[in-house]
């Protein structure tokens, strides 16, 4: 278990390389990413940004080529098999974006979330009881018996997120879990992670390309290119910042652990700024300057 706050996922330099015959694809191009114990986050980007990527190493389906990444008492770059499977089962959840592929078919949804705690020899009495409470959780306590054929797509990602906690977690992650859903749903799907978030504890990540989810959680992370480039907060700011709005977020740059900041290539532009810059410091902040 963590502590609130602390920090529980740290990803460090995290590089992956995709070798494709002889291609090679760099998916992660030193990301850093620090989350807490407890909290909440959108991961934002284009396609081909690498969420999924990140999300499926968070997930301990796929292995970092190169960089450290900690969760909890975990390091994934260094676990034995055995230890992945310990971490698979009893450290993280997974929601898909296609529903079809977080259920069984012919399994009811009170199997379906009974399955991960028969995998991990749970008791009959005790995973029964548990499935029952966490169909409770999700509000669909009255479709037990229900094939997720015979459920609305919302209501199969509803089962999917109590699948996802079944054996207690203390991590969720959720790859676009609304991106088969219409806009209501997928905002009823959304309020539901935030709800496991606050009355269980569990820390969730979301991936999505959908940027208004970025204000329905804490904080939103857009990954650019392989690597971790803004981060939006829920702030309200009457200043007009760095892409700050009338929502009341608030976007800043992300700094690594070199010191480097990608700045936008708007601004870039804008000021003509090429190979060089000059950076000043003057009353508390500070200027760059095209050196070119
Ligand atoms: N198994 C693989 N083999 C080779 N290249 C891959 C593999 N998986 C992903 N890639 C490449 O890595 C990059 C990042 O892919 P990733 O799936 O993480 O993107 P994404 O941000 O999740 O995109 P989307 O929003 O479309 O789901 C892409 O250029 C992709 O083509
Ligand atoms: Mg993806």
């Amino acid at each position: 278990m963590t502590t609130p706050n602390s920090t529980y996922i740290e990803c460090s330099e995290l590089f992956k390389i995709y070798k494709a015959a002889e291609l090679e694809v760099v998916a992660l191009r030193g990301l850093e990413l620090t989350v807490g114990g407890g909290e909440i986050i959108a991961i934002v980007g284009a396609s081909g940004s690498g969420k999924s990527t990140l999300l499926n190493i968070l997930a301990g389906y796929d292995a970092p080529s190169a960089g450290t990444v900690r969760v909890g008492n975990y390091d994934l770059l260094q676990m034995t098999n055995r230890e992945v499977v310990e971490y698979r089962r009893h450290e993280v959840g997974f929601i898909w974006q296609e529903t079809s592929r977080n259920l069984f078919p012919y399994l009811s949804a009170l199997e379906n979330v009974e399955l991960p705690m028969v995998i991990s020899g749970a008791p009959g009495p005790e995973r029964r009881q548990r499935a029952r409470e966490l169909l409770d959780v999700v509000g669909l306590a009255h479709r037990a018996d229900h094939k997720p054929a015979q459920l609305s797509g919302g209501e199969q990602q509803r089962v999917a997120i109590a699948v996802g906690l079944s054996n207690q977690p203390p991590l969720l992650l959720a790859d676009e879990p609304t991106g088969e859903l219409d806009d209501e749903t997928g905002e009823e799907v959304l309020e539901l992670l935030n709800t496991v978030n606050t009355d269980i504890g569990t820390t969730v990540i979301i991936v999505t390309h959908d940027p208004a989810i970025a204000t329905s959680v804490g904080r939103a992370i857009a990954i650019k290119d392989g690597k971790t480039s803004t981060e939006t907060t829920r702030e309200v700011s009457f200043e007009r910042k760095l892409g700050g709005d009338a929502s009341g977020t608030e976007e800043f740059l992300l700094i690594d652990s070199a010191g480097s900041v990608q700045i936008p290539r708007e601004i870039l532009d804008e000021l003509s700024i090429g190979r060089r810059v000059r950076v000043d410091m003057k009353d508390g902040k500070v200027t760059l300057e095209s050196g070119d």
